[in-house]
């Protein structure tokens, strides 16, 4: 994998990744979100950038530098990432979508502090716009690339998700395996597309976004 480094696999492609958990407010001072790391994003675009990409990051909120030449925008909530996407879809060749978006988020945002009340409480939900698959009905789609975080049935939710949102690989992951996935170094997935797929044994997150990279980029000059 090392080889990649300083590689021209994505020479001059435009690519987009999303990254990180969302945060979905409540008030001012309490929001929904989950514990998603940014890591495997982060790690995507140091390894887009090190192939030669134009690489802009849209992060939720994580504690983690930005990679060398990667370009990164803050968001907060799911409709604030859309936005950031949305406004760059025109100038964009690969989006690859590893964002934890929250599926829902609370109907209304209470403009002070909610106070306690009685012993139960509800709370109303909307669902939130799905990013990648709005970014791949778009006019003129990128090269789209999702992940899938299951705990059962990991190739059979994926493929169904890389149809349904209409992308064009899907990474696999699942998120049971003990010290694998959120907060941790290190990962294991199965990149997943129309007509094959690949096991991508555990090794650290760099070296599996570096492999996925490389996936990606003879997918891209394949189709085109
Ligand atoms: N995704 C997105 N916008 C959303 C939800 C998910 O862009 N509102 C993207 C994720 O970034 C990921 C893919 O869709 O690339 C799959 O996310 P996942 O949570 O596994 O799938 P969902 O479609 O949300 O289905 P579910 O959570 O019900 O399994
Ligand atoms: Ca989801």
């Amino acid at each position: 994998a090392a080889a990649l480094f300083g590689s021209n696999l994505l020479g001059g492609k435009r690519v987009i990744i999303t990254a990180g958990p969302t945060r979905e407010a409540l008030d001012p001072v309490r929001y929904l979100s989950n514990h998603s790391s940014g890591k495997m994003g982060f790690a995507l675009a140091r390894a887009a950038a090190e192939a030669g990409a134009l690489t802009s990051l849209i992060a939720g909120p994580v504690s983690l530098e930005t990679p060398p030449h990667v370009t990164r925008v803050n968001v907060e909530s799911a409709r604030d990432m859309l936005a950031a996407c949305q406004e760059r879809v025109a100038e964009c060749d690969i989006f690859i979508a590893c964002a934890a978006v929250a599926d829902y988020r609370p109907a209304n945002i209470a403009e002070q502090k909610i106070k306690k009340g009685g012993e139960q409480a509800q709370l109303e939900l909307l669902r939130n716009p799905d990013i990648v698959a709005t970014i791949a009905a778009s006019e003129v789609p990128p090269f789209t690339v999702g992940f899938a975080a299951e705990t059962q049935d990991l190739l059979a939710y994926a493929r169904d998700k890389l149809q349904r949102k209409k992308l064009d690989m899907i990474v696999a992951n699942d998120v049971s395996t003990k010290g694998l996935g959120f907060g941790s170094d290190d990962n294991e997935v199965t990149v997943v597309w129309d007509s094959g797929q690949q096991v991508l044994p555990r090794a650290t997150k760099l070296a599996l976004a570096q492999q996925i990279i490389k996936l990606i980029a003879s997918r891209v000059s394949e189709s085109s």
